[in-house]
C-alpha cells in the first residue's frame, strides 16, 4: 500500500494557493499510483491546535473551537471543488488523535525520554517557540520573521532530542530518511549536526495556552502544537488504539511512502523533530518516511502574506477558470522543489496554448474529421508508412518520458512529455492535410489511417492526463466512445486501444478558450 500524506493546514483563515498546490500534488501522485495498479492511501487534514488558532479566535471575538470548526469546513469544501480525493481526514481535535498523542506521551515518559525543567529565555509568539542566540540576525536582533518576541521564564516538559542526534545524522546520510529533492539534504545535515545541542520543549503551561491536548501525566500543561500535529501521520493510520494495540492496517501503511511538505517545515519539524520522535517511540531507521519537499508559490518574487495583501485565493480562481485549469497550471508552472511565481496571465496563456489550441484542436480535428470523412469509423493502423512509424515512436517516447517524470514526482516534465506528442500529432495532420486528401476518393482509405493514428493518440493522451485532469480525461474518452478504458493501467497502454471498425462519438470542445472581457 502506498501511504501518502501532506502537511495538515492551519485553519486560521481561508486556504490559499500554496495549500491548494500541495493537496493537488498529493492527489495527482495518488491517482498516478492507482494508474500503475498500486493501492494507495492519501491522508490530509487540518492542524487545529496552537497559539495561531487562539489569536485568530481572539481577533474575531469567537470561541476557538468554533473558529476551528468553521474554517475547517472551508478547507473541505475547497478540496471537493478541486477534486482532491483523500482517503483519510486528519483533524487534530479528533478523539482518535488525542488518545494516540496521549498514549505516545505516556510511553515516552515511562521510557525516560521526557523530563521537566525550568527555563528562562526569549520566546517568539508568532512561531510559538523559544529562541536561542542562533536565531538572531547579523545585527544581533531577532528579525521580523519571529514577530513579537517576549522574555519568559517557565517550567515545561522536554523531549530528549539530543539522545537521537548521532542516529539522525547517520540516518539522513544513509538515505534511510530520504529527502527529495536531493539538494535539500545539505540543509538537513547541517541542522542534524546541531540537534545534539538542545532538547525540544513539548509542552505549554495551560495558563498561557489552554487550547491543546493535555499532558496525560501533568494536567497543568498542554502538548506543544508541533509535537501534537506530527503525530497525525500515525494516529490516523491506526497506530495505538485506546487499549494500546495497533490497528491491523497500520502495518500495511507504515512507513509512509511519501510525506509531502513545503520547504518551510522541513527543518526542524519534519527532518529533525519527527524522525527523532519516531526513533524514541521505537521505530528503526528502515521505518522512516520519505519526505517530498516542494517550493513556494510567490507573487512577483514576494512571499504571500496578509500584510502585503497579495494572497492568491484558489477558490476564486477555480470559480473563474474551472478547477482543472487551476490543477493544470499548478502542476505545469513549477519545477519540483523550486519556488515559482503565481501569474494569472500565464495560467490563461498556458491553458489557451497547450490545452485549448494544441490538445483541444488535435482532439477536435481527429473526432470531427473521423465523423465527417470516415462515418465515425476507426481504420486499421497496422501500417508501415514512415510518418506513421514516427508517430507511433513519438507516442512511445512520450509514454516512457511521462513514466520517468511521474516516478520522480516531476509533474511539469510529465506534462511536457504529453505536449511533445500533441505537437507531433498536429504536425502530422498539417503534413497530411486529410481535409484536402478526402477530395480524392482514392485517398479515402489513407485518410482513415491518418485520422485513426491521431484518434488513437488522443485515447493514450487522455489516459496519461487522467491523474492531473480526471474530468477532461473522462470527456475525451467519452467522445472517443471508449469510457471503458478509464480503468486501464499504465503498463497496459499498448497501441491499438481503438480497434478497426470502432465507432467514435461526436466532437465537443473539452478545453474552450479562455476569453477575457476587454476592459
Ligand atoms: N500546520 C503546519 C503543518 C503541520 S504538519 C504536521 C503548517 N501549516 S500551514 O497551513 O502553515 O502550511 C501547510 C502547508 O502549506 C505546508 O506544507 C507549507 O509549506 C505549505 N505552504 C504554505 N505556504 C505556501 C506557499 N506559498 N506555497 C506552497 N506551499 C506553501 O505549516
Amino acid at each position: 500500500m502506498f501511504y501518502i500524506t501532506t502537511a495538515i493546514d492551519y485553519p486560521n483563515g481561508k486556504p490559499h494557493i500554496g495549500h491548494a498546490y500541495e493537496k493537488i500534488l498529493a492527489d495527482v501522485i495518488t491517482r498516478y499510483q492507482r494508474f500503475q495498479g498500486i493501492e494507495a492511501h492519501f491522508l490530509t487534514g487540518v492542524d487545529q491546535h496552537g497559539q495561531k488558532m487562539v489569536k485568530t479566535a481572539e481577533a474575531e471575538g469567537v470561541n476557538v473551537a468554533t473558529i476551528a470548526k468553521r474554517n475547517t469546513k472551508g478547507f473541505i469544501k475547497l478540496w471537493e471543488k478541486l477534486n482532491v480525493q483523500y482517503d483519510g481526514w486528519a483533524e487534530t481535535t479528533d478523539d482518535q488523535h488525542k488518545t494516540c498523542v496521549q498514549a505516545i506521551l505516556t510511553d515516552l515518559k515511562e521510557k525516560g525520554a521526557l523530563y521537566k525543567k525550568s527555563y528562562a529565555g526569549f520566546y517568539s509568539v508568532r512561531q510559538e517557540q523559544f529562541l536561542t542566540d542562533r536565531d538572531r540576525n547579523d545585527a544581533g536582533e531577532f528579525g521580523p520573521e519571529w514577530g513579537e518576541v517576549i522574555e519568559i521564564e517557565e517550567e515545561n516538559w522536554y523531549f530528549k532530542l539530543s539522545d537521537h542526534a548521532d542516529w539522525l545524522k547517520s540516518t539522513v546520510q544513509s538515505d534511510e530518511l530520504k529527502i527529495i529533492p536531493e539538494f535539500r539534504k545539505t540543509e538537513v545535515l547541517n541542522a542534524a549536526a546541531r540537534a545534539g545541542e538542545t532538547d525540544l520543549c513539548i509542552s505549554r503551561p495551560k495558563d498561557r495556552l489552554a487550547w491543546g491536548i493535555p499532558l496525560p501525566f501533568d494536567p497543568d500543561f498542554v502538548t506543544y502544537v508541533w509535537f501534537d500535529a506530527l503525530i497525525n501521520y500515525l494516529s490516523f493510520a491506526g497506530y495505538r488504539k485506546p487499549d494500546g494495540s495497533a490497528l491491523p492496517d497500520f502495518k500495511t501503511l507504515w512507513p509512509a511512502d511519501l510525506q509531502i511538505i513545503g520547504k518551510d517545515i522541513l527543518v526542524p519539524a519534519h527532518a529533525i523533530y519527527w524522525p527523532c520522535m519516531l526513533h524514541a517511540m521505537g521505530f528503526e531507521a528502515s521505518e522512516m518516511p520519505t519526505l517530498l519537499v516542494h517550493g513556494f508559490w510567490n507573487v512577483r518574487g514576494d512571499k504571500m502574506s496578509k500584510s502585503l495583501g497579495n494572497i492568491i485565493d484558489p477558490d476564486d480562481l477555480a470559480e473563474q477558470f474551472g478547477p482543472e485549469t487551476l490543477r493544470y497550471y499548478l502542476c505545469r508552472d513549477i519545477r519540483s522543489g523550486k519556488d515559482s511565481d503565481f501569474d494569472a496571465e500565464r495560467l490563461i496563456m498556458l491553458f489557451n496554448t497547450e490545452l485549448a489550441n494544441d490538445l483541444g484542436n488535435l482532439l477536435n480535428r481527429s473526432i470531427n474529421m473521423t465523423k465527417g470523412f470516415c462515418q465515425s469509423t476507426i481504420s486499421s493502423t497496422a501500417t508501415d508508412d514512415p510518418e506513421d512509424l514516427a508517430l507511433r515512436q513519438s507516442l512511445q517516447k512520450t509514454t516512457s518520458a511521462y513514466r520517468h517524470a511521474m516516478d520522480h514526482y516531476e509533474l511539469s516534465e510529465a506534462l511536457q512529455a504529453i505536449n511533445d506528442h500533441v505537437t507531433h500529432c498536429n504536425g502530422y495532420l498539417e503534413r497530411h492535410k486529410p481535409w484536402e486528401m478526402k477530395k480524392d476518393e482514392t485517398l479515402l482509405p489513407r485518410v482513415g489511417e491518418v485520422l485513426s493514428h491521431t484518434a488513437e493518440s488522443c485515447a493514450h493522451l487522455a489516459l496519461l492526463l487522467r491523474p492531473i485532469l480526471p474530468q477532461a480525461s473522462e470527456k475525451i474518452l467519452s467522445q472517443l466512445k471508449k469510457e471503458n478504458l478509464a480503468d486501464l493501467k499504465l503498463d497496459d497502454l499498448k497501441w491499438g486501444l481503438l480497434e478497426a471498425g470502432h465507432q467514435t462519438g461526436k466532437p465537443k470542445p473539452v478545453f474552450p478558450r479562455i476569453q477575457l472581457e476587454e476592459k
